[in-house]
Parts: C-alpha cells; structure tokens; sequence
C-alpha cells in the first residue's frame, strides 16, 4: 500500500474506493505482493531444484491458490480438506505435499488413495502404511528438538511438541524402513513460524543433513518454513537472501557427499502472503474512559484474532484521516469479550466513521476467523494486475443458519 498526495492506494487503486464499493470489515490481497515474495524466495537459492509448496492454512481462499498455482508453486497441505480445496483450484495431487498430525487413519487413507505425497509424523502410521500401502513413496516429519519459533503456541520442534517423529528414534526408523522395504524419498522439518534466530535453520539443517545419511532413497529435503516477515518499521525478519546463500552452500555440498542431487524444499505461509493482505474495519465509537481512549471497530477476535491469541504486532493506519496528528489509542472491537487489537497505539487522531487498515493480514487471518457472537465473517477482495475482484461474499443471516437444523 503506497501513500499517495494523502492517500493510501493498492496498484493504484484508492483503498478507499475499495472499502466504500465493497463494505467493512474487508479483507484484500495485492498479488503483485505475493508474487514479489515468491521471487525473493527463488532468487536466494541456487540450487539445482527448489520446490515451493504455499502452506494454504494460511490464507485459502481459492483464488489465492490458483494465482499461488500459476506461479508455479506447489501445496502444503494438513487436511484432506485443504488437498480437495486445492484440487479444485487445479492442483495436480503430485504437486500437494500432505502433512498431517494426529488425524485418523481413514483420512490418510483418503489421501494416500489421492495419490499426494505424504508426510509421515507418527511411527504407528508409518508401519501401517508400510503394511498396507506397501509402493508409497513417504517423507518422514522428523522433530529434531530444536526450540524455535515466536511464541509458545507456534514453536512446533521442541521435545515437548506433539509434532515430529524425535530425532532419537531414528535407529527405531531405520529399522522400520528396512524390515518393511519402505520407500522413503523425502525427510522433512518444521520447527515453528516467526523464527527470530535464522541460525536455527543453520542448526536444523545439519540434523536434516545427518539424518539423511541414513536413507539411500531420498529426492528432496523439506526444511519447513518458518521464514519471519516484518510486522512493524525495523523489526526482525529473516534475511532470505542471506540464508538462501548460505543454505545453497551446505545443501549443495551435501549433495555432493550422498551421491544424488536432491531437491531443496520450503513451505511457506506467511512468507508468501502476511504482507499482501490488509483488513479494513470502520471505527463505530471513540470512547474514553479515565485511564485510556479506546477506538471501537466493527470488527474483533471473531475476524482477526492473532492479536488476542499470540501477542501478535499488526500495524495499524486510520485511512481515513493519515496526516492529523498521532494520539494514543487502544483499538479494540465489538465483541462481548476483552479483544483487544492493539494497547497504546500512536495511530492519526481517529474519529467514528474513520476506516483502520491493520496491516500484515494476508497469513493466518481470514483463515482463522469465525462467526462469534453470530457476526457475519467479512468479504475477500483480489487486486490483480490493477484490477480489484470479489473473491469472498460478505456472509449474510442464510449463511449462519445453513447447516443449522429446525428439530423443535
Ligand atoms: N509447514 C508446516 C508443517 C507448518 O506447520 C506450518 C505452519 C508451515 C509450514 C507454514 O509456516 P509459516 O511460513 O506460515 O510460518 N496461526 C499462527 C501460525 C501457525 C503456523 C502453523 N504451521 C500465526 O498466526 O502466527
């Protein structure tokens, strides 16, 4: 979004025009932003083979994966839902990689019948396909015990996490494999999203290097993601280029050493679209009480809810009114609990009827919203190659009621 004469636009397009033809709460995505991120992230490697796959858990929306698509890039997917929704979009299933946890065997078997690459978290489930699927060709989930990752919830390869085969039972493994005549052509990790340190990558992938000594089968190497984008002025994010080059360089060196030259891989969600997105919310009340001015939007938790679920910094601008004088606010929303979006916030002075844009909003935002105190969840909005798409309806009351039964 650029700040032209006093107004902020996308592709040129006011944003808005963009709120005022479509309504808020709005959500809207700048493929030209997702396409910029899938460049960064092919240019830093060089490496023979990179293979992207789009982690769509984190934004879904079935346009978003046929531009991702026509990028050439591939699908991370954890739930037979996500692989269907993708199909849909177009996605051939040897260009899906599955990864899921703690789901059921009916569901594998689904996948497995699909024909998409699985990725395997749990010894049990190996064995079983081993057994019964005996051809499949598998990646291995390995949790190397690494703690990484912005907070609590999203650090996913620590020995306490419930994701991963433990990199201590790979003698276990190994056994497996070879009793069973497994297939194994692909190991994978994922350590947690945001990583502040990009030396955990450096760490992760020695393990990935060494453990990969122990499969003679292998295509590819998946080192997850994770890759941290920034969420305010001057805040951490990942340098890609540098770990480009430097992971390029043990990864080819590794190559060189198993005798094959495998395929690097990364999965990436926010890395592809945090920054693409922008959530528009019109403020109903400006409220003060004795210790705080808080700005109400007509939208909360039920929409946006990383704020209030991790801590999470997003950005946020009063469109309306960019140049008036910052004061102190916390914007919060309209739900019958405490959701607040930000806490002492210097944002241009805010009036009721000014618009907010909360920045950041394109991972992990739409896909994780809700209909909360019955609200309707907002509209999507496409802006590609200069032109503006409705991507989503606004939900209306037929929505909240559809699946719901009349019994008495
Ligand atoms: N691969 C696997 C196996 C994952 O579990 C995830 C994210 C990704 C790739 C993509 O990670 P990313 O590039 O987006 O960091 N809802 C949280 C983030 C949850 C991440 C879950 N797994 C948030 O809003 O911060």
């Amino acid at each position: 979004m650029n700040l032209v004469n006093d107004q902020y636009d996308i592709q040129g397009i006011p944003a808005l025009d963009l709120v005022h033809e479509y309504g808020t709460p709005l959500y809207v995505y700048d493929t030209a932003i997702i396409k910029r991120q899938i460049d960064r992230l092919k240019n830093a490697f060089t490496v023979p083979h990179l293979g992207i796959h789009f982690a769509c858990k984190a934004l879904n929306n079935i346009n978003i994966l046929k531009f991702v698509k026509s990028c050439n890039v591939g699908l991370d997917t954890v739930s037979i839902q996500e692989i269907w929704l993708g199909m849909k979009a177009g996605y051939t299933p040897d260009q899906i990689i599955y990864t899921p946890n703690c789901v059921g065997l009916d569901e594998i078997e689904m996948a497995l019948q699909l024909g998409v690459q699985i990725n395997v978290d749990h010894i049990e489930t190996l064995e079983y396909i081993g057994t019964h699927y005996p051809n499949t060709k598998i990646c291995i989930r390995v949790n190397p015990h690494v703690m990484a990752g912005g907070n609590e919830k999203i650090s996913v390869g620590h020995i306490d996490s419930k994701f991963g085969i433990s990199i201590y039972q790979l003698p276990l493994v190994v056994r497996l494999v070879q009793t069973l005549k497994l297939h194994i052509n692909g190991l994978h990790m994922h350590t947690g999203s945001d990583i502040l340190d990009a030396g955990v990558f450096t760490l992760a992938s020695q393990i990935l290097f060494d453990a990969a000594t122990k499969f003679p089968d292998l295509e590819f190497l998946d080192f997850g993601s994770g890759l941290k984008v920034p969420y305010q002025t001057d805040d951490v994010c990942t340098d890609i280029e540098e770990l480009g080059e430097l992971l390029s360089k043990s990864f080819n060196e590794f190559c060189t050493q198993y005798g094959r030259q495998l395929k690097l891989y990364f999965e990436p969600g926010k890395f592809l679209v945090s920054e693409s997105g922008y959530f528009f919310a019109k403020t109903n009340v400006i409220k003060q009480t004795p210790s705080t001015v808080f700005a109400g939007v007509d939208s909360g938790l039920n929409h946006l809810i990383r704020p209030m679920f991790y801590g999470s910094y997003h950005q946020i601008l009063n469109i309306s009114n960019p140049k008036a004088r910052p004061r102190i606010y916390n914007v919060v929303g309209y739900i019958c609990e405490t959701d607040t979006f930000a806490s002492n916030r210097a944002i241009s002075e805010i009036h009721p009827n000014d618009v907010l844009c909360f920045r950041n909003a394109g991972a992990y935002c739409f896909s994780m919203s809700s209909n909360y105190n019955s609200r309707f969840r907002p509209a999507e909005v496409m802006v590609h190659e200069g032109r503006h798409y409705l991507i989503r309806q606004r939900e209306t009351l037929e929505d909240l009621l559809k699946n719901q039964v009349e019994a008495i």
